[in-house]
């Protein structure tokens, strides 16, 4: 037996709350399904077409005796959730049984099936370790450095680990032709950026009455300008697909500035204004703009540092000259020790993936608890 929908006069709208939209027609109706809740209408608009059927996709099969209605996550169609109906009664039954299933998502799932990203500064510290969560999460990436050197080296790497979907692209993006020459290279691929990660950032201890105006120009430059030319290349489109995550690497030190690192940690203060500001201009679409604060973390340059703490120490070990670290250096930190890469890539992940279409214009924290305030 077919099924008869009732007619619902109307248009669809554009989905665009959570990115967990999506829309089909069948039997000259249009169906919208977000937020666990499904609606059908007898016209599309053009924007409902733009915005939703790029991330999700559904179907229905009709057979004699019923009708069946697959809904395909965006994290991927394994997870898809068949209903089957045969009277108008069962159809209206979808949207309870739509709101039970469609919020759960499938964490076997690839979290970045399909996207294309970028991260900036990749060939080592917590650029490769983002870089490498995002290909293992099945991204295309494009890795960046300054010579060939360290980007063969890193796209050898992740080939050896059997990462290949990867562009390493040599560029000093400090200056103005790194940054269209980096630009040229992702317009070439004609690939559409679906995350920016901008990673790129330097550090340094130093005295604040030592440090010259051309090195605050510096760091400025390096940290605050270049990840306002990233964003400024790649955001618009993303506003004009309604689609797409950025996220700007601060630090723990744009909110709890570092005493020896007072430059820094006002570029890092900068950025989180910048991720804020930027998301102000994403209101009312799918794409987010975060900033992510990681604390002490255990980069290649952080463990030649340590090491250079443990041979000026005497003889004591590495775990106890880490420990004397945090207790003089950081003694508000819960964790009480440096965090690993992975732990900060992962939460890069997170705010990459569909799962985080509630944050936005948030400063979000992985810093083992350095920070008290709320
Ligand atoms: N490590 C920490 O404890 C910590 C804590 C809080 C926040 N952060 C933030 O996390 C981010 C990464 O820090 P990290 O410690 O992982 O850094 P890192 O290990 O020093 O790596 C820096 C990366 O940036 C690249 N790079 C540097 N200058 C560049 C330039 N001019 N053009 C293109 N690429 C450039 C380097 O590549 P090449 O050498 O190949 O050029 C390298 O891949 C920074 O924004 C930092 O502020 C770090």
């Amino acid at each position: 037996m077919s099924v008869e929908l009732p007619q619902k006069q109307g248009y669809a709208k554009k989905s665009q709350r959570n990115g967990i939209g999506l829309y089909t027609s069948w039997k000259d109706r249009f169906f919208v399904l977000q937020d666990g809740e499904i609606s059908y209408y007898t016209e599309p608009t053009k924007e409902v077409m733009k915005g939703s059927l790029s991330l999700i996709g559904c179907s229905l099969k009709n057979s004699n005796d019923s009708t069946e209605l697959l809904i395909e996550s965006s994290i991927g169609s394994q997870n898809g959730l068949n209903i089957k109906f045969t009277t108008v009664d069962e159809c209206e039954n979808w949207k309870v049984d739509i709101a039970k299933h469609i919020k759960h998502f499938n964490f076997n799932e690839k979290m970045l099936k399909g996207k294309t990203c970028v991260v900036t500064g990749s060939t080592s510290g917590i650029g490769k370790g983002i870089a490498r969560n995002y290909l293992k999460q099945g991204a295309f990436v494009f890795i960046g450095g300054r010579s060939d050197k360290t980007v063969n080296k890193t796209l050898e790497e992740f080939r050896s680990e059997g990462l290949t979907n990867v562009q390493g692209i040599v560029a000093d993006i400090t200056t103005t032709e790194g940054c269209k020459s980096f630009f040229s290279k992702v317009d070439e691929s004609g690939k559409f950026v679906d995350v920016l990660c901008n990673n790129m950032g330097v550090f340094d201890l130093q005295n604040f009455f030592e440090v010259t105006d051309e090195k605050w120009t510096e760091y400025f430059q390096t940290n605050v300008l270049t990840t306002v030319k990233f964003c400024r290349k790649f955001l618009k489109p993303m506003l004009e697909k309604n689609s797409g995550r950025v996220i700007i690497i601060s630090s723990e030190g744009g909110v709890k500035p570092i005493p020896d690192m007072i430059a820094y940690s006002t570029t890092k203060g900068a950025q989180i204004t910048l991720a804020r500001g930027l998301a102000e201009l994403t209101k009312g679409t799918n794409v987010t703009v975060n900033s992510l604060l990681p604390g002490p973390t255990m980069t290649e340059g952080v463990e030649t540092f340590v090491d250079g703490l443990v041979a000026e120490s005497n003889g004591a070990s590495r775990e106890d000259v880490i420990k004397k670290f945090f207790q003089d250096r950081e003694p508000t930190s819960l964790i009480q020790r440096f965090l690993r890469v992975e732990e900060v890539a992962n939460v890069a992940t997170f705010l990459a993936s569909d799962m985080s279409s509630g944050i936005n214009g948030a400063t979000q924290r992985v810093e083992g608890g350095i920070i008290r305030s709320t």
